[in-house]
C-alpha cells in the first residue's frame, strides 16, 4: 500500500501540537504499515508567502522538523515539492479535467470570498490549490492520503479528477482513499474555542523555546466563570485537560485532577504548570533531535536531494504514462 501526505510550509511559526496529533504522529506510525511518501508543499505556500527568504527558510525549517519528529528517510520518501518539476507539469494537464464550478465549491476559495475579497482579486494559485494538491497525489500512484478534516474536500476533488481523467484517457491514475484521524481530528486552540491554527495565533509550537512555551501555556483560556482557584470549575471548559490527555498524562491521575477542578481544589496555574512539564517531557526526544539535526546542514541537504531523486523515479514513470494516454508523448 502506498501512502502520501504533505504539509504547506506557509508559516515560520513551525509545527504545533494540532499538526502533530492531527497528522504527523499518525504519519510516523504509518511508516511501518506501508510505503510512505511525504512532501513539504512549498509550491502551495507561494499563494500566501511572497518573500523568497521566507519561503526558503520555512521550507527547510519544516523539512527539519518532520525529520526530528520521526519521519525516517530510510523508511519513507521525504521530499520538497518544488524539487519535483513533474508536479506542476501534471497540474497543467489536470487543469483540463476539472471544471471551474468544481473549484468554486472548495472551502479555501469560499472562505476567501467570505472575507469580502472579490473573486477578481483571488489569485489563480489559490483557486488552483486543489489541482496542485491533486498533482502531488496522483503523480505517485497513491492508495491512501491521511489528512486532517480540513483537507478532506481536497482529497475528494483529487479522486474526482482521477476518475474524470481515467474516463477520458483510460485507466492510468490511481484513485486514492482519504483517511481522516477521527479521534484527534480537531485539536482545539489555546483560546479553547477554535481549531488550533498557526494563523489564529492559538497554537502551541513544538519547537519553540521554553520561555515562549511557558508564556503560551499560561495564556490558555480556561473556564471563564471561575474567578478564584477555590471556585468550582468545569474541566470541559479548560482545554488544558484535553492537552494533558493527548500528551499521555496518566489516565487515572487525570481523572483525579478533573475531580479536584470540579470541587475547586486546584487552580488553573497549577494545572498549567503540569501541562508545561508534561509537554517538555513528551517532546524532549524530538526537541533534542531537532537541535542535533539543525547543526548538520550538509546532512540535511543530502537528505533533501536524495528524497527528490527517489520521488522523481516514480514521478517520471507516471508522467510517461500520462503523456502517452493523452497523446503528448514525443
Ligand atoms: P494551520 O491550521 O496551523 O495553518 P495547516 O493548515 O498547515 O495548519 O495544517 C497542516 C496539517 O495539520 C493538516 O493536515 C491539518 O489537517 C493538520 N492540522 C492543523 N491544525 C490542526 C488541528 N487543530 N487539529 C487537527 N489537525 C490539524
Ligand atoms: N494542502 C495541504 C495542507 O494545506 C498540504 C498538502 C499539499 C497535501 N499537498 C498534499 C496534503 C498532498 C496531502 C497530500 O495542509
Amino acid at each position: 500500500m502506498r501512502i502520501l501526505s504533505g504539509i504547506n510550509p506557509s508559516s515560520s511559526k513551525g509545527l504545533h501540537i494540532g499538526n502533530y496529533f492531527g497528522m504527523v504522529k499518525r504519519f510516523v506510525e504509518l511508516q511501518t504499515e506501508g510505503e510512505c511518501l511525504f512532501l513539504v508543499a512549498n509550491l502551495h505556500s507561494l499563494n500566501t508567502v511572497y518573500t523568497p527568504d521566507e519561503i526558503r527558510n520555512n521550507t527547510s525549517a519544516i523539512f527539519l522538523q518532520y525529520l526530528a519528529l520521526g519521519i525516517d528517510p530510510q523508511k519513507s520518501i521525504f521530499f520538497v515539492e518544488s524539487d519535483v518539476p513533474e508536479i506542476p507539469y501534471l497540474q497543467t494537464i489536470l487543469n483540463n479535467v476539472v471544471t471551474v464550478a468544481e473549484l468554486k465549491r472548495m472551502h479555501g476559495y469560499k472562505d476567501k470570498l467570505a472575507h469580502e475579497v472579490s473573486p477578481d482579486e483571488i489569485s489563480a494559485g489559490l483557486f488552483e490549490y486543489p489541482v496542485l494538491m491533486a498533482a502531488d497525489i496522483l503523480l505517485f500512484d497513491v492508495d491512501l492520503v491521511p489528512v486532517g478534516e480540513d483537507q478532506k474536500q481536497h482529497v475528494e476533488i483529487t479522486r474526482e479528477i482521477a476518475r474524470t481523467f481515467n474516463n477520458r484517457f483510460g485507466n492510468v491514475l490511481t484513485v486514492p482513499e482519504v483517511k481522516i484521524q477521527k479521534e484527534t481530528a480537531r485539536i482545539l486552540g489555546t483560546d479553547g474555542q477554535r481549531k488550533m491554527s498557526k494563523s489564529l495565533g492559538n497554537d502551541l509550537p513544538i519547537f519553540g523555546n521554553e520561555k515562549e512555551l511557558y508564556t503560551h501555556i499560561m495564556r490558555i483560556t480556561t473556564d471563564p466563570s471561575r474567578i478564584r482557584p477555590t471556585d468550582p470549575g468545569d474541566p470541559a471548559k479548560n482545554v488544558c485537560f484535553s492537552y494533558l490527555q493527548l500528551l499521555d498524562f496518566d489516565a487515572q491521575q487525570l481523572e483525579e485532577l478533573r475531580e479536584q477542578y470540579r470541587e475547586g481544589k486546584i487552580g488553573d496555574v497549577a494545572i498549567k504548570e503540569m501541562l508545561y512539564e508534561k509537554f517538555l517531557h513528551y517532546f524532549k526526544p524530538y526537541r533534542d533531535a531537532h537541535v542535533e539535526l539543525a547543526a548538520d546542514v550538509p546532512k540535511l541537504s543530502a537528505l533533501r536531494k536524495a528524497g527528490s531523486e527517489r520521488a522523481r523515479e516514480i514521478a517520471t514513470k507516471t508522467i510517461s504514462k500520462v503523456q502517452r494516454a493523452c497523446g503528448i508523448n514525443a
